[in-house]
């Protein structure tokens, strides 16, 4: 990017984020998540790297935003609250380390204390706030503001529970029988001298920081309220606890039922570390933070956020990652403040779910049914250590609704193992010329057209279109499928260009020879791809089902059919009606594939397929109709198209039974190729013999 036009850039996103700031600190809104927000000054700090005489006193990056609201008082804090710097990896988190090393120009095991030299504890997802208390009563509460003023939000704070409006002194606590994690409160007295000393007595200040949050629980009540009264939701529990703590009418708050976590002591009570804050808050009946430890080294750290990111879903509360600070105050104040938060404290935080990030182009995707999907083309941005640089927009409505155009800036979300989607597009850093998306008339070389009553677009003749052609046979090959081993995208480009493969039905008639020339493959290669799709040709119906990628049958309806109707056959010749009866199976999908099997180019691929030696075997799962319930089958000799394995296999699937030598009692012998005795003793016996076509006629098979 050349001067001018980071210049350019710089502007806007430095606009762009002071207003998300003023929303989010003034006005208690949220536009953006937070992580959405913190990719835009990512990227804004990286230009002004790259950039350094670009940098303006104005930029976010040099201040610590937001102004008090008018209308409450303002309190100016003791000393700034500040906030904290966030890593999101193990490396990040070491280069934190070796910079507060550096500083302190100490080695870590020098300065480790008694009780460990990192006090770490969950970052609860709330709202800052400062608690005085004088002479044990809470005199004020405050809210951070710009850091340096907030506002007296003291009536609010007192609706909340678990703020002592009196502290209380340990005895009163032990009478309660309040516990640390593993230890009563005399237990902690006795092994925390300063701890003791300083709960002593009631000091005659304490002033104790911590974050205002709302439980899962609350938060999902006040939803249903808002919505009962008819009101917008709220986005999340920390806008709606930030938005009732700034409420001049105290009530609203009360029926909100916030919730306080302390985090600090700020007033010296004689403690050396932030440990000894926590307890001195606990032993003065303030709520602190659960599950904080103390840890000797990074590596326990490390551990820890693993830990509390398996429990992140059952807590009752949201967080967002760990806080990992110097658990010594003389180390932790020596280190000082870098910028906006203090040197000796980070926030680890959990992987970011969302990021913003540039469209480049919109392209299409052709599906195995001809569907066209429009793509975003992202500038490639790392959402939670996943690059992302492609999302899906679904299809033109979409794009319409959210208003997208290539060049724009976006917000991508991606949560857990879901596909990245486009959430919003930040208009208001719109390039100039930023082209809107238009669906081709043509692709392919087809007319483009739209079905009604759908919002898709699709080719007009899909079996006529290379791009749709591949597309099924990746599908036809894929994992729930045939599950050919060997057979990626790229020697099914070859195949088909070779002109091998134009089918699926063609996999099944490649011989060595017909490989063997194509690029990348020597006599073993070959052979090995001509044996794992041999391999396969014996198949679930559930799989075969699936494999033909008839439109809207996925792997479970897939399985839903094979069941029901048990064969391949039957589930061919079964009407609409007769699908629609399945449950989990609507109209729509009935319609879809009662039309497949009517198509005659179909009924000429499951018949070449059959040709070519796939054997489709009945589903044995939960059969319907058990047809040759108590009939005893005997087998012998060497049948052609399943093993013997199989063979029994499905018998059992229709109820019948095996036995291993011929009686009165056998109903069929079953002969292969080469019988043995067993068929002369039927014969003898007069008990019916079938050959393989018969027994496949029996079994419903093709
Ligand atoms: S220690 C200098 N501990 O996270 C501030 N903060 O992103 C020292 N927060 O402003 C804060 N849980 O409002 C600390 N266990 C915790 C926290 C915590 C949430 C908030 C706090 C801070 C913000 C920084």
């Amino acid at each position: 990017m050349n001067r001018e036009h980071a210049r350019q850039r710089l502007e806007k996103l430095r606009a762009e984020i002071a207003r998300h700031r003023y929303l989010y600190h003034v006005l208690d809104r949220q536009e953006i998540s937070d992580a959405a927000l913190d990719s835009l000054k990512h990227e804004l700090t990286a230009l002004e790297e790259q950039f350094p005489d670009l940098i303006t006193p104005d930029s976010p990056s040099q201040r610590v935003g937001g102004i008090p609201l008018k209308g409450f008082k303002k309190v100016t804090h003791t000393a700034p609250m500040r906030s904290l710097a966030d890593v999101f990896s193990p490396e990040e988190l070491g280069a934190w380390e070796e910079r507060v090393k550096k500083f302190l120009r100490h080695s870590t095991e020098e300065a480790v204390s008694e009780g460990g030299y990192f006090f770490v504890e969950p970052k609860v997802d709330g709202f800052a706030v400062s608690l005085t208390y004088k002479n044990g009563i809470l005199s004020a509460g405050s809210t951070r503001g710009d850091g340096v003023t907030g506002e007296d939000v003291t009536e609010n704070i007192k609706t909340i529970d678990s703020v002592p409006l009196r502290l209380e002194l340990p005895a009163v606590l032990a009478k309660a029988e309040v516990k640390d994690k593993e230890h009563g409160v005399g237990d902690i007295l006795s092994r925390y001298p300063r701890v003791k000393a300083a709960v002593a007595a009631l000091p005659l200040l304490l002033e104790v920081r911590g974050e205002v949050y709302m439980t899962k629980e609350r938060f999902a009540a006040a939803n249903r309220e808002q919505e009962r009264l008819g009101l917008p939701p709220f986005a999340n529990p920390r806008n709606c606890a930030a938005g009732s703590i700034r409420q001049l009418d105290p009530r609203i708050a009360a029926s909100r039922c916030l919730s306080f976590f302390a985090y600090d002591v700020v007033t010296d009570l004689g403690q050396e570390t932030h440990e000894e804050g926590h307890l001195i808050a606990q032993m003065l009946g303030i709520a602190v933070l659960p599950l904080t430890k103390c840890c000797r080294n990074l590596a326990e750290v490390v551990c820890y956020w693993d830990e509390i990111a398996e429990m992140r879903e059952s807590l009752p509360f949201l967080i967002d990652g760990i806080v990992v600070q110097i658990n010594s105050r003389a180390l932790f104040d020596a280190l000082g403040v870098a910028g906006k938060a203090p040197r000796g404290a980070v926030a680890f935080k959990f992987a970011a779910e969302e990021a913003t990030t540039i469209v480049e182009d919109i392209i299409l995707q052709v599906g195995r049914t001809g569907v066209l999907t429009p793509v975003a083309v992202l500038t490639p941005v790392s959402i939670g250590g996943v690059v992302v640089s492609r999302a899906t927009l679904h299809n033109s409505d979409e794009i319409e609704r959210l208003g997208i155009r290539i060049g724009d800036t976006v917000v991508i979300h991606r949560a857990g193992d879901v596909i990245p989607r486009v959430v919003r597009v930040l208009v208001r850093l719109r390039p100039h010329g930023a082209k809107p998306f238009r669906m081709p008339k043509s692709f392919c070389g087809q007319p483009v057209v739209r079905v009604e009553n759908e919002v898709a677009y699709r080719i007009a003749d899909p079996a006529a279109c290379g791009e749709v052609v591949h597309e099924r046979l990746r599908h036809f090959v894929s994992k729930g499928a045939f599950d050919i081993d060997g057979l990626g995208p790229k020697i099914l480009d070859r195949l088909m260009e070779h002109g091998l493969v134009t089918d699926p039905a063609d996999l099944f008639a490649l011989t060595k020879d017909d490989v063997l020339p194509l690029e990348g493959f020597a006599t073993v290669a070959a052979e090995n791809l001509i044996r794992a799709i041999s391999e396969k040709k014996s198949i679930t119906l559930a799989r075969f089902i699936f494999a033909l990628g008839i439109r809207y049958v996925g792997e479970e309806t897939a399985i839903d059919l094979a069941e029901r109707f048990g064969t391949l056959k039957r589930i061919m010749v079964a009407s609409q009606e007769e699908l629609n009866a399945v449950p989990n199976i609507g109209e729509v999908v009935a319609k879809s594939i009662a039309a497949w099997f009517c198509d005659p180019v179909n009924e000429k691929l499951v018949a070449r397929l059959m040709r070519e030696g796939v054997r489709v075997r009945r589903a044995v799962s939960r059969p319907v109709a058990v047809p040759l319930a108590g009939k005893t089958f005997v087998l012998t000799g060497t049948l052609a198209s399943f093993s013997r394995d199989e063979a029994k296999e499905m018998i059992r699937a229709c109820g019948g039974t095996i036995a291993e030598s011929v009686s009165k009692k056998t109903n069929f012998v079953v002969a292969g190729s080469d019988p043995g005795s067993k068929r002369a003793r039927a014969e003898a016996l007069g008990v019916p013999i079938l050959d393989e076509a018969a027994f496949r006629k029996m079994m419903d098979l093709l």
